[in-house]
Formats: structure tokens, C-alpha cells, sequence
């Protein structure tokens, strides 16, 4: 199979060549939030730079802003197999999970319940306890394996004989790489009448999704994470964005995904978000921009593969350093490469500090997926390290890691 040029994309990252006391910078927190190649730096300056504006009025500026909103619909559309009418658009999924829902709960009553997963980064657990408490619901928590972090769905399938009303499961955790099985989750969800809220924010960097074909009935993804500005999209099955009601203003749309939309968006962002979606696509092949990106998406999860069967090789060698998580390199399927590690008994902080000393970027602490630090007990001690890596990490950037860490190990 044909593979990234690694050395040649790198060169389209500005930010990649940043130096900390004269080294490279190593950017190991993609998980946090990745860097942008040129084109989306130049789509987002150049909206601004050709005349800012709002949507639906009678000159040239303004429908140069319809345009670019209708382009980025059509981009995410590509990126996670929608139509682009599904395709919602706000300030970040944290914003579009609340306003969801606040939309989704007004169906909602006493004795309904929802289900939310240990592995879900906050954004996907806070919003649906706060709108259950508001009516009356019930929250069961599906919990994990602790020792493989993998979701516990004996737990998941006792938990629908309850009949919830909603599953909000993680497609892949920020925190520890797990990736949940999504098409059996839906397939039980669904078999017990429960619509399914996927959060893709940390997926959406290593992994293309098919969102009609998984049968999901909303996804939230975050570009940030996917090399594009900030900016939060949410697919919604167009049945359910037609039905549900919105909190909106009265001349905002009646119908579509502009009736989600509340206020204006930052075009500028949307401007990116299809120069995300574009860069992504020019890594493969194809003859449309999708199958672009299915090829783009192999070449990326081949090169991650790569570099997290290095890093797990090399961290076997230190017997200092706990994963937490997936080690096996036969089952790196079921994980993306983000590592959350212990460093003996060194604070996180101290060991992200050291790391950042040396120019390689590490988050420490829970990093919001507080139910995961949770449930593994490790948050009395200022949660883990974490490692990640996206598709212009390199393995010398692994092997500098590694060695730093045997140092702090030392
Ligand atoms: C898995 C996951 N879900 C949700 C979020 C929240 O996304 P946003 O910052 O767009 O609100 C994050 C951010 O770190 C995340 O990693």
C-alpha cells in the first residue's frame, strides 16, 4: 500500500517548525489540539482578507459567505459520509452537545433514562446529566475494563434493558486510544429503541467515518482536531434535526441545519474547515474527494500503527512507565496513538514539565475525561501523561520521547 510522505507534508505545517532552545519542537498533544497545514491558514486569513460579511444579503461579499458556508457542509459531508443538510455548525461540540441536549430532552420525563460511558470525555457526559436532571431522568454510567480500558458491554446491554431514551458513547477516548465498537453499539442501542450521540472529536484525526453506514444519530466533531481552526460540527440524522425543537431565535430558519445555528458562525473558520477537509483529502487517492480520504485515512492509520508499535516496543523497555490502556501489537485496531502513561511515581505535571523543557509538548491531568481518570483511580495523583500522535509525528519524535523518559526515569 502507497504511504505518507512524512517528511513532505511536515513541510506544509508551519508550526512544525518551531524550535524550543534550538531544537525541534515535538508536538505530542495533537490529542489537545493539532496543527494546521498552510492551505487552512490561508483559507482562514484569506476569507477575511477578500471582505467579511453575513449570510443571505444582496451583494457579492455576502453571498461569498453563503458560499463558503454551503462549501464546508459539503466538505464535512465528505469527511463523515453525510449529506450536507445533516451537517450543523458552532462554536465547538461542547456548545453543540448542550444545545442538543437541551433539544432532545424536552422528549424526555421522569422514569426515561440515559446512558453515558466512562471512556467519554466530559463534553459528552455533563450535557446529558444536567439536561436529565432538568426532567426528571436517570444517568446509568457504563463503565470499563480497567485493564484494557476497553468498554464493559455485558454492563451496556444491562444497561438498555432499561429501554434509555439515549446512548452518548466516545468514539475513540482522548485520554487512554480506546476505540469502541460503534456499529454494535448503535446495532444494541437501536435494538433497544435508545437513539445513540457519538462524540468523534478525538477520532476524527485517525480514522474516517461513515455516519449512514454506522446509522448513528448524531455525531460531534471538533475541526481543531483534524488540522482545521475552531470550530464544532454536529451530524444529526435530518429526520431528527426536522423534529426536534430548537432554541433559536424567531427570524433564524424553521427548517435545515441554519435552525441550529445559533448567531453567526465564524466564516473564517468554515473557510478552514474546508481546507482541513481538502489537505486531508490530497493524502490519497481517488476519483472523488471521499474516496480521497478513504485512501488518505489508510495511509494515516498505517503510519500511526507504526509509530505506536515503536513507542509501545520502547516503553516495554522501561519498567517504570505504566500504560494504561491497550498495550498488545496485536490489537492496535482497537486503539488509536494516544498513550496515558505513569512515569513511576513522578507528578504528571512534573514529567510534562521536563518533557516540555525539551521542546517535546505533552498534556498531564485528566484532560476532561475525568471518568476515565475515575475509573482508574488515578486521579488523586494528578492523572496521567499523556502521549499522542497524529500522522506528522515522526519516529525520531518517538525515539526522543522515549529517551527523556528513561532519563526521568533514570
Ligand atoms: C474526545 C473529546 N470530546 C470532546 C471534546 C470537547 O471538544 P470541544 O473543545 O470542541 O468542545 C474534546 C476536547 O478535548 C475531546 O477530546
Amino acid at each position: 500500500m502507497p504511504s505518507l510522505d512524512v517528511q513532505l507534508l511536515r513541510g506544509r505545517f508551519p508550526a512544525l517548525a518551531r524550535e524550543t532552545s534550538g531544537r525541534a519542537t515535538a508536538f505530542l498533544d495533537g490529542p489537545g489540539g493539532t496543527q494546521a497545514p498552510d492551505s487552512v491558514i490561508a483559507a482562514v486569513g484569506g476569507y477575511l482578507g477578500r471582505g467579511n460579511s453575513n449570510l443571505g444579503g444582496a451583494f457579492d461579499t455576502s453571498r461569498e459567505a453563503d458560499e463558503v458556508e454551503a462549501a464546508a457542509r459539503n466538505a464535512v459531508a465528505d469527511l463523515i459520509g453525510s449529506d450536507p443538510h445533516e451537517v450543523v455548525f458552532g462554536q465547538n461540540m461542547t456548545s453543540l452537545t448542550f444545545s442538543m441536549s437541551r433539544a432532545l430532552a424536552r422528549e424526555w420525563g421522569p422514569g426515561d433514562g440515559v446512558v453515558v460511558t466512562s471512556l467519554d470525555h466530559d463534553a459528552n457526559v455533563s450535557p446529558w446529566r444536567m439536561a436529565a436532571a432538568d426532567r426528571g431522568a436517570r444517568v446509568e454510567v457504563v463503565g470499563i475494563d480497567p485493564d484494557d480500558t476497553t468498554l464493559d458491554l455485558a454492563a451496556l446491554e444491562r444497561a438498555l434493558s432499561g429501554r434509555p431514551r439515549l446512548v452518548a458513547v466516545t468514539a475513540a477516548s482522548n485520554a487512554v486510544g480506546t476505540v469502541t465498537p460503534l456499529a454494535d453499539i448503535v446495532a444494541m442501542a437501536h435494538a433497544a429503541g435508545a437513539l445513540v450521540y457519538v462524540d468523534a472529536v478525538h477520532h476524527s484525526a485517525h480514522r474516517l467515518t461513515d455516519v449512514h453506514a454506522l446509522g448513528a444519530d448524531f455525531l460531534a466533531a471538533s475541526a481543531y482536531k483534524f488540522f482545521g481552526p475552531h470550530t464544532g460540527l454536529l451530524y444529526g440524522k435530518a429526520e431528527h434535526l426536522e423534529r426536534l425543537t430548537a432554541y433559536k431565535v424567531r427570524p433564524a430558519p424553521e427548517k435545515g441545519p441554519g435552525k441550529w445555528e445559533t448567531g453567526t458562525q465564524s466564516f473564517e473558520s468554515l473557510a478552514g474547515v474546508t481546507a482541513a477537509v481538502d489537505y486531508l483529502a490530497s493524502l490519497g487517492k481517488g476519483s472523488d474527494r471521499r474516496a480521497r480520504l478513504g485512501d488518505a485515512f489508510s495511509r494515516i492509520r498505517e503510519h500511526e500503527e507504526g509509530l505506536s508499535l515503536r513507542f509501545l516496543r520502547g516503553l516495554s523497555e522501561l519498567p517504570a512507565v505504566r500504560v494504561f490502556g491497550i498495550t498488545s501489537p496485536h490489537r492496535l485496531d482497537e486503539r488509536v496513538a494516544t498513550f496515558a502513561i505513569a512515569v513511576g511515581e513522578v507528578a504528571p505535571r512534573e514529567v510534562a514539565a521536563r518533557l516540555g523543557s525539551e521542546g517535546v509538548l505533552v498534556w498531564d491531568g485528566h484532560y476532561y475525561a475525568v471518568a476515565v481518570m475515575e475509573a482508574l483511580g488515578v486521579l488523586d495523583r494528578g492523572g496521567l501523561v499523556r502521549i499522542g500522535f497524529v500522522h506528522y509525528n515522526t519516529e525520531s519524535e518517538v525515539d526522543r520521547t522515549l529517551d527523556l523518559l528513561e532519563q526521568i526515569t533514570g
